[in-house]
């Protein structure tokens, strides 16, 4: 049966919970707040809902290192205030997908306790190696998070595995009975009526076996190996033989250092495992968005993994597009200017959203909330941005060590959002759980209503316009001027309907370029963050012109 993949016609909203929006007063986010802005997110132009997870677990790493796979964590609303949301999101025509962390659980996770113990059929439920008489570590990977990858356990009196935090054992997915459980979880969801997974990290699911050394990479220590594992189009595969092809639904991948032939290899439309990835390109080569190293941004470079996943899954994959999620600090403090706020935000906007794909904003990036920059590192929640903190870069000052977390922590990004000018900027009638960014009388919701020129407006106009284009979904996509470091300008084309994109990321105006073969006399401006259109592009200025047959 030919697949519908509905998903390319939509918008989703990234909701990470905890910062959203409290409904029951106790100072955290949860789904009585979703469920007050349900109305709120589909008039943006939003036909669905991507929630970071909203399961029980002790929060070394803000949910990401689960308890319990089949429930939803009572803080958040449980599953009354779940269920709610679902028929919420569905009478209204919307969507929602979880996100599934199978990497890894919590070390609070029942399979772990017991694995720990030896006690069947958990024992090997997860990586252990047995201590070594040298006294050395099993291997010499390094965790994303802190330290090395191996934690020693008194109990088992062994090492277990661990990518992330030591909080977040790595599960052995060689096991036949985790991929079963890994399915019972998928099923139990879909059931329920979820319409898709954002999987987490699923890239580094399949371990080699003997896990041996990494003597190639100087920092993240064994990820050629673990990374795209030998047998995780397998295991892909498998999940969706077995679950996805028996629902309507589709599924979105995490997927750190991935390059478009490699995505190929899972997205692509008839032999891929899965439907979209979320492409995380590190900073040395074309990189998009992977903030830890505090590199200085350049246009070129984003163009040119813009470009390049346009280009190379043309007519074989759709991906996902963003430019904010909870893992990288705020676009506009990054890659706009605070100074243009507005202006800078609208350009990004812009830039990613009349490309291909199905685009995802996540909370408060409508708004262009801005980076948070407390005074003192203890501040800092993530556990990655701790670490960084006192362990990373220690020949700088403790000024400077503090500036890099103000630029590159994911806390940047994962403050309340900004709802009102009122106490706590409307997030709670508690005490928050987290710091309001204290510019929250100037940027937020309720302002940003009333201001038909706002940011807010301005992303509910051009989303709206990206549906009504049929050239968004199929036309060619073609960069000019990739070699400006100033100006981003893409065409989108197919039969009978042309489209120009005009993008200036200068804080200075500039001359209006068109490229050879677009005769604006007979265009139709159908989008301009600035009031007039000159010959002159304003500091931020974007335009995107329409050609009709
Ligand atoms: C992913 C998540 C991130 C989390 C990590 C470990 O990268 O997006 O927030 O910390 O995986 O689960």
């Amino acid at each position: 049966m030919e697949r519908k993949r509905w998903y390319k016609d939509m918008v989703f909203y990234q909701i990470w919970p905890r910062s959203f929006k409290d409904g029951d007063g106790d100072g955290m986010g949860d789904l009585w707040g979703v469920l007050e802005k349900l109305d709120y997110i589909q008039s943006l132009g939003c036909d669905g809902i991507w929630f970071s997870p909203i399961y029980p677990s002790p929060g070394a790493d803000c949910g990401y290192d689960i308890a319990d796979y089949m429930t939803i964590a009572p803080e958040f609303g449980g599953m009354e205030a779940f269920r709610q949301v679902l028929d919420g999101l569905h009478q209204r025509g919307m969507k929602l997908i979880m996100d599934l962390v199978v990497n890894h659980t919590s070390d609070e996770h029942e399979w772990f306790q017991k694995s720990r113990q030896r006690i069947e059929p958990y024992t090997d439920y997860y990586i252990w190696r047995p201590a070594r008489p040298d006294g050395k570590l099993p291997n010499n990977w390094d965790s994303n998070f802190e330290g090395k990858a191996w934690t020693f356990d008194p109990v088992r009196q062994e090492y277990y595995l661990h990518l992330f935090a030591v909080k977040q054992p790595d599960l052995n997915m060689d096991n036949p009975l985790v991929r079963e459980e890994v399915k019972k979880i998928l099923r139990h969801w879909l059931d329920m009526g979820v319409d898709g997974f954002r999987e987490d990290v699923i890239t580094y699911i399949s371990k080699p076996d003997g896990l041996p050394n990494d003597h190639i990479f100087p920092i993240y220590k064994g990820m050629r190996h673990y990374n795209h594992g030998p047998r995780i189009h397998e295991y892909l595969a498998e999940f969706k033989r077995d679950v996805f092809d028996h629902y309507d639904c589709f599924t979105l991948a995490e997927a750190p250092l991935v390059w478009p032939k490699r995505a190929l290899k899972y997205i692509h439309e008839e032999r891929g495992q899965i439907d979209m990835m979320i492409q995380f390109q590190c900073q040395c080569a074309d990189c998009l968005f992977t903030d830890y190293l505090p590199t200085k941004f350049s246009l070129r470079r984003m163009k040119r993994a813009f470009s390049q996943w346009q280009r190379k899954l043309s007519g074989q994959a759709w991906n996902m597009l963003y430019i904010e999620n909870h893992d990288h600090p705020r676009i506009i403090s990054r890659y706009g200017s605070e100074d243009f706020p507005t202006e800078s935000g609208k350009t990004l906007a812009v830039s990613y959203l009349f490309q291909q794909g199905t685009p995802f904003l996540y909370q408060g990036q409508e708004i262009g909330m801005l980076n948070w920059r407390p005074e003192d590192p203890e501040m800092y929640e993530d556990v990655q941005s701790r670490y960084q903190y006192t362990h990373a870069a220690l020949n700088k000052s403790p000024k400077e060590r503090l500036e890099r977390l103000w630029r590159c922590s994911r806390d940047s990004a994962r403050t309340p959002v900004q709802w009102d000018s009122s106490e706590n900027a409307g997030f709670t009638t508690g005490k928050p759980w987290f710091y309001v960014n204290p510019n929250y009388k100037q940027i937020n919701v309720a302002a940003q209503e009333k201001d038909p020129d706002s940011l807010l407006n301005f992303y509910r106009k051009a989303i709206k316009l990206r549906k009504s284009l049929p050239v968004v979904r199929h036309g060619t996509y073609r960069e000019y001027f990739a070699r400006s470091g100033k100006r981003y300008v893409y065409s989108r084309e197919m039969e009978g309907q042309r489209l120009l994109v005009v993008c200036s990321f200068s804080d200075k105006p500039m001359k209006l370029k068109m490229p050879r073969g677009f005769d604006l006399s007979k265009a139709e401006l159908i989008l301009q963050t600035h009031p007039t259109a000159t010959d002159i592009l304003q500091s931020y200025e974007s335009r995107v012109y329409l050609w009709e047959k």
